[in-house]
């Protein structure tokens, strides 16, 4: 029998966004800026599952740990609401790792892969379609920070959109809204399953973004090669440094790269001067109390939200109905 290979639909470049235009834009702004997508490239995907597995990064583990606390709940909760066969539509998919624990309770008879790392999905993909040769596998490159939308004829019926990892975080309640109202229409009047981190002390969250190996300082200096790649600069890894701070205003983590001496970065078409000390903004790691999260669901457009939560109370995962 030959190997059941997924199907691979890429959307990317979104016609409106050339990360080269994009990528260019914020470093010549005024505080500089990179949006978290240029984290991930296969290097910085790898690197990612890398500080999932840090004992100091709590979020996956804690998250994985409710999912499998609460999955035969969840699959009975769901189950009136879509139909058989259903499709699971996972946002930001990565290594697919998290969603093939949710194919044996809650049986989706398709599995939509949608990551901006192409590299990084496909072989993960069809190393999972072996694993799992019963459903179908589809894998979209997608840019959804913009919007979220999928490519005509991948869903058709109602779905299960799941956001899991606190990734929503990555946008501020704004946008955050927006992009739920847009996983909303996506759902075709199905579900969603979301992960959301929650409000907690600065000094455990200071550990999680600024980890004693330097994982996550890996990870954050790999989108300066990123931007190598991307844009033919000639960032030199070595003259930054990570930086992981809380903003208690904005209830976020921030990562920012630091110039560690005052230098000129240039590319074709442009340059920017970086005085010692000055930034570049790479991500914002939003925080929630559990009870705005879900106001945010229902503002969204979700209604019957469920929530369940780890002892500690550190992470939420929300259920809720289209
Ligand atoms: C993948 C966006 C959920 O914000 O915790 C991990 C990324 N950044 N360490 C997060 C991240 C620094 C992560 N998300």
């Amino acid at each position: 029998m030959k190997p059941r290979l997924p199907t691979f639909v890429s959307a990317l470049p979104a016609a409106a966004a050339d990360p080269a235009v994009e990528l260019t834009a914020g470093l010549l702004a005024p505080a500089a800026v990179v949006s978290p997508k240029f984290l991930y490239d296969r290097l910085g995907s790898a690197l990612f599952v890398a500080i999932t597995e840090l004992p100091e990064y709590y979020p996956t583990r804690t998250e994985a740990a409710i999912l499998a606390a609460h999955e035969s709940e969840i699959a009975r909760s769901v189950e009136p609401w879509l139909p058989p066969g259903f499709a699971l539509v996972d946002l930001g998919a990565g290594d697919g790792a998290k969603a093939a624990r949710l194919f044996r309770p809650l049986k989706p008879g398709r599995y939509v892969a949608v990551d901006i790392s192409e590299g990084f999905l496909q072989p993960a993909l069809a190393a999972l379609q072996q694993r799992h040769p019963d459903i179908d596998m589809i894998g979209v490159g997608l840019d959804f920070s913009r919007r979220l939308a999928l490519p005509a004829g991948v869903l058709q019926s109602p779905a299960l959109v799941f956001y899991p990892g606190s990734s929503i975080g990555n946008f501020g309640p704004d946008e955050a809204l927006r992009l739920l109202r847009e996983a909303h229409a996506m759902s075709c009047g199905g579900a969603l399953l979301i992960g959301a981190d929650l409000t907690k002390p600065a000094s455990q969250l200071q550990d999680a973004y600024d980890d004693p190996l330097g994982v996550t300082a890996a990870f954050n200096l790999n989108l300066l090669r990123h931007a190598n790649q991307i844009l033919g600069s000639d960032f030199n890894v070595r003259d930054w440094r990570h930086v992981a701070l809380w903003n208690s205003a904005q209830a976020r983590v921030e990562m920012h790269l630091e110039a560690r001496r005052g230098l000129t970065v240039r590319w074709p078409g442009a340059e920017r001067a970086f005085a010692a000390g000055e930034r570049i903004h790479t991500e914002n790691s939003h925080k929630w109390e559990a009870a705005a999260f879900e106001s945010l669901l229902r503002d969204a457009g979700w209604r019957h939200v469920q929530r369940w939560t780890d002892p500690a109370g550190w992470f939420g995962v929300f259920l809720a109905r289209a």
